[in-house]
Parts: structure tokens; C-alpha cells; sequence
């Protein structure tokens, strides 16, 4: 195979035997594209609402089959009120159009602690899980009050808790244990993070599920990460070699 970067970009087609099983994606830049226009950040987040619409679709076209995204983590709380309002403003048109998850047979899981929330919110949330729970073919988990500390130690209450009833011993608790007692339990580990607007870090963003995973950073800003620039990504990642820890 032809190592990206060295042949023509426009040579290299996305290999379908070769797509990630995960790809998680951090939606960055969302202020910064909105300040760049002279705009409020809220605009960013509407655009960067739509783009979310728009890379969603286009996971489905290709054939992922576990997408997840940064939607708002359990420290984006000290945001200013007005911000926040307008992000939970978006969830709730997003979570009124459930039809266009319907129409895409694509099944839709939150990550984190839904209790926070108004309750038309939190009460959406869980109808669309509902409603959405028979589709196989692509799911899409988003995270929302998500951390992934606080995921971590949240599994570790719950074998606590089991511990204490007896149920099962110290002994028992192993990888295997603490990963079955996360949000994502049952979904792949992470194989592909998509972090765009420049920024080289996870954030706290499935930290455990991203122990092996492969990073791609570009400058783009989330509202401007178009179908095009996920292909890249994804050529990118079929060029690279994993070893998990091996030679
Ligand atoms: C990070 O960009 C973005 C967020 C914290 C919010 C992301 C939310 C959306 C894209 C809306 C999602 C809506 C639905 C329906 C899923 P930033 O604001 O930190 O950007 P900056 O670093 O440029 O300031």
C-alpha cells in the first residue's frame, strides 16, 4: 500500500476492509469560528451543530459501524450561562429530529450522567435510545456530561457495590470487569480520535477506551471539518501500522 503523503493525495481511496471499528471525534473550534467572523460563539456551535449532521450521514455512507463524539463534558459546566443554554438549545432540535436517525437506521447511546439535565431533555435522551435501539447497522454514541475520570471511577463504584453484596471478590475485578461497567460497555475500543481546530490533547475524552488508539490532529476548525477532510483522516489511518505493544 501506498504510503500517504508520498503518492498523489487524490490516488488514495478509503479501503473498506480497512476502516476503524471506533472512530471518536472531539468537535474543537466550534468559538474560534464563530470570533474569526466577528460572530458569538453561539453561532459556532450552531455551524458546528449542522457539521455534526452532516459527518454523521456521511459515517453512514461510508460503512463505520461506532461513531462517538465530544458533545459537552462534565467541565464545560463553568461555561458562561448563555453558551450553555444554546448548546442545550441545539441537543433539543437535534433530539426533536429523531426521525433523521429513524430514516438512517442509526442507533443513538449517551455517554455520561443524564440526571443533570432539564427534564424534556433527559426525557428525550432516553426515548431516542429507545426508539433507536434496534439498529444495528451504525451507532453513535454521544457524549454529553461526559468524563471519562469520572466514567472510570464510576465503574469502579459499581464493582465496589457488587463487591460489598458478595456478588463477586476483589479478585475478580480485572480489565475485563472495569471496561463491562462503562458507558461504552459492549461498543469497540477506540481505534481512530479526530481532534480538529489545532488543539493536541484528549480533554478527558474516552480515556480508557482511546489506550491504543491512533490521533489525528489537523488545523481545521470543527465547523469547516467537511466529508472530505474525515476521508483524509481515514486514508491516514490505514497507513499506519499498529503493534498494540508487540514488534
Ligand atoms: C468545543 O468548541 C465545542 C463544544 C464544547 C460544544 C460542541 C457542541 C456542538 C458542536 C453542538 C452539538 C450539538 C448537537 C446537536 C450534537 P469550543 O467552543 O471549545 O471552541 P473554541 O476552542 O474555538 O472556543
Amino acid at each position: 500500500m501506498a504510503i500517504f503523503g508520498k503518492k498523489d493525495e487524490k490516488e488514495e481511496k478509503i479501503i473498506p476492509e480497512l476502516l476503524p471499528k471506533h472512530v471518536g471525534f472531539i468537535m474543537d473550534g466550534n468559538g474560534r469560528w464563530a470570533k474569526k467572523r466577528g460572530l458569538p460563539r453561539t453561532f459556532g456551535h450552531l455551524e458546528g451543530a449542522k457539521n455534526f449532521r452532516k459527518i454523521v450521514r456521511y459515517c453512514k455512507d461510508i460503512g463505520l459501524k461506532t461513531i462517538s463524539f465530544y458533545v459537552f463534558s462534565t467541565e464545560n459546566w463553568v461555561r458562561p450561562a448563555d453558551e450553555i443554554s444554546a448548546i442545550m438549545d441545539l441537543l433539543r432540535d437535534y433530539l426533536d429530529d429523531v426521525s433523521e436517525l429513524l430514516s438512517e437506521k442509526t442507533r443513538a447511546v449517551f455517554l455520561g450522567d443524564k440526571s443533570v439535565f432539564p427534564d424534556d431533555i433527559r426525557e428525550k435522551m432516553i426515548q431516542t435510545e429507545k426508539d433507536t435501539a434496534e439498529y444495528d447497522e451504525m451507532t453513535m454514541l454521544l457524549a454529553i456530561n461526559y468524563g471519562g475520570r469520572d466514567e472510570i471511577a464510576r465503574s469502579a463504584r459499581i464493582l465496589a457495590e457488587r463487591v460489598k453484596n458478595g456478588e463477586i471478590s476483589p479478585e475478580d475485578i480485572d480489565e475485563k470487569a472495569v471496561d463491562s461497567c462503562l458507558y461504552t460497555a459492549g461498543y469497540p475500543d477506540v481505534d481512530l480520535v479526530i481532534r480538529p481546530s489545532g488543539e493536541l490533547r484528549l480533554s478527558n475524552f474516552l480515556i480508557w477506551q482511546c489506550a491504543y488508539a491512533e490521533y489525528y490532529f489537523t488545523d481545521v476548525l470543527w465547523p469547516d471539518f467537511s466529508p472530505r477532510e474525515l476521508e483524509k483522516a481515514l486514508i491516514d489511518f490505514q497507513g499506519r501500522q499498529r503493534r498494540f505493544g508487540g514488534v
